[in-house]
């Protein structure tokens, strides 16, 4: 089995397979063991040395291109499976083959792609934090046409992606991953130069695009609201609307929103889970949003969210309206902090780190559920709750990004 779209690229390089397989020590013949954080899979060559090897699975044997030698370590690249994997499927997309780098995962079974994710996480915690524990799988979910938020740029007007490791782009259209109600947006739209943003309520067909530059010049489907990034920076407003966790959400064109709503119901309930149900004083929702979570959670006295984005602070003032939280704009390292019975943590993909460690056991909550959407800073954040005195307990994988590495873990932790 050739990896055909890296044949493509070499081709396109003017560069043949075979004049790679000349250049001494850039290729090798590797058994890869297993996954790690971000996807690759884990192999060791003749001296023992480790390498992360793109686009293999464990249990494979392959043929790689060495793209990068450190001293502890290297990078590679399938030319060629030897072996495959049983877990191992044809990639269901055909923009894969031309380099589109929107999904990352496409040649493992759907079936199989919850439990590596599972075993990448249970490994990051092994590793980084010495921790233990069977990672639980939340929901399937579905596969396909399920993103609701698609970030792309123009290729000769029409919307596209951006390539692995180049920065190239190639034309899509139909996305695979794309909800059905941005395929129209997709197909038809017409783009001046730059990053396009395009996103959608999956469940109010509320549709938004967001430009480079001034904006002119776009052309889009009937009822598309269009913004630019000029408009934006001068203050002008725009959102859509979402469903999710039995809610209306306003999501302005800069603030965060789960990737699909079907996974913010998936969300919201591994949060409710791991908060428990018996009534309590104060929850403190930190990197709030719009307000999922301080929204979606019930039985506290008292809710405090706290969201550095402007724009997000914005749109949680109108979704928690109904519930008169004390909402806060800060940086969570700056905030001033408070008692909290239960801290609700979703940072980016850095985790929190140690200014949102001490954010969090400052607070001397008993139970922080923390939702990580990146392994190595789940691991990391773990031994500092850890050391702060937090004991991890549960973790559930949910997988809202199908044919993707990401992964998105929700985690209890508590004091004592
Ligand atoms: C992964 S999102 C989670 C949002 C929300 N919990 C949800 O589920 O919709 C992370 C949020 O943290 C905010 N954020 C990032 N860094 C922050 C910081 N240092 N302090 C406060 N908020 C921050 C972002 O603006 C974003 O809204």
């Amino acid at each position: 089995m050739r990896a055909g779209w890296l044949g493509d690229l070499f081709r396109r390089a003017g560069r043949s397979l075979h004049g790679m397989d000349e250049r001494a020590g850039e290729v090798a013949i590797l058994d890869v063991t297993a996954v790690v954080a971000g996807g690759e899979g884990l192999a060791r060559d003749a001296d023992g040395r480790v390498t992360f090897v793109a686009g293999a699975l464990p249990g494979e044997q392959v043929r790689v291109a060495i793209r990068q030698r450190k001293k502890d370590f290297a990078r590679a690249t399938v030319l060629e499976v030897l072996r495959p994997s049983v877990e191992r499927v044809g990639e269901a997309c055909r923009f894969v083959a031309e380099g589109c780098g929107g999904c990352d995962w496409q040649h493992v079974a759907p079936g199989a792609q919850r439990r590596l994710k599972a075993e990448v996480v249970a490994d990051a915690l092994r590793r980084q934090a010495h921790l233990e524990i069977e990672v639980g799988l939340g929901p399937e979910l579905p596969a396909d046409g399920y993103r609701t938020t698609v970030r792309g740029v123009s290729v000769d007007g029409r919307f596209g992606f951006r390539t692995r490791k180049t920065h190239d782009a190639v034309a899509v259209g139909p996305c695979l991953v794309a909800h059905p109600v941005l395929h129209e947006v997709i197909a038809e739209g017409s783009f001046p130069a730059g990053d396009i943003v395009l996103r959608a309520g999956a469940r109010t067909s509320e549709r938004l695009a967001i430009v480079a530059g001034q904006g002119t010049g776009v052309v889009v489907p009937e009822g598309v609201r269009v913004v630019s990034d000029h408009e934006l920076r001068h203050g002008r407003r725009a959102w859509y609307h979402e469903e999710a966790a039995g809610r209306r959400w306003r999501v302005s064109a800069r603030s965060f929103f789960q990737a699909r709503p079907d996974g913010a119901d998936a969300l919201v309930d591994a949060v409710r889970n791991a908060v428990g149900a018996e009534p309590r004083g104060h929850l403190v929702d930190l990197y709030g949003g719009v307000g999922l979570f301080a929204g979606s959670v019930e039985g506290f006295e008292h809710v405090t969210l706290v969201e550095q984005s402007r724009s997000s602070v914005a749109d949680a003032k109108v979704n928690l309206a109904d519930r008169s939280p004390r909402i806060i704009q800060a940086d969570v390292a700056h905030w001033g902090t408070a008692r909290a019975d239960v801290v609700v943590a979703d940072p980016p993909r850095t985790g929190l780190g140690p200014p949102g460690v001490r954010a969090v056991t400052n607070t001397q909550a008993d139970r922080v559920v923390l939702v990580s959407c990146d392994p190595a800073a789940l691991g990391r954040d773990a031994k500092l709750l850890g050391t702060a005195g937090y004991r991890l307990h549960e973790a559930t994988l949910i997988d809202l990004f199908p044919h993707t590495s990401h992964v998105e873990v929700v985690s209890r932790f508590d004091r004592g």
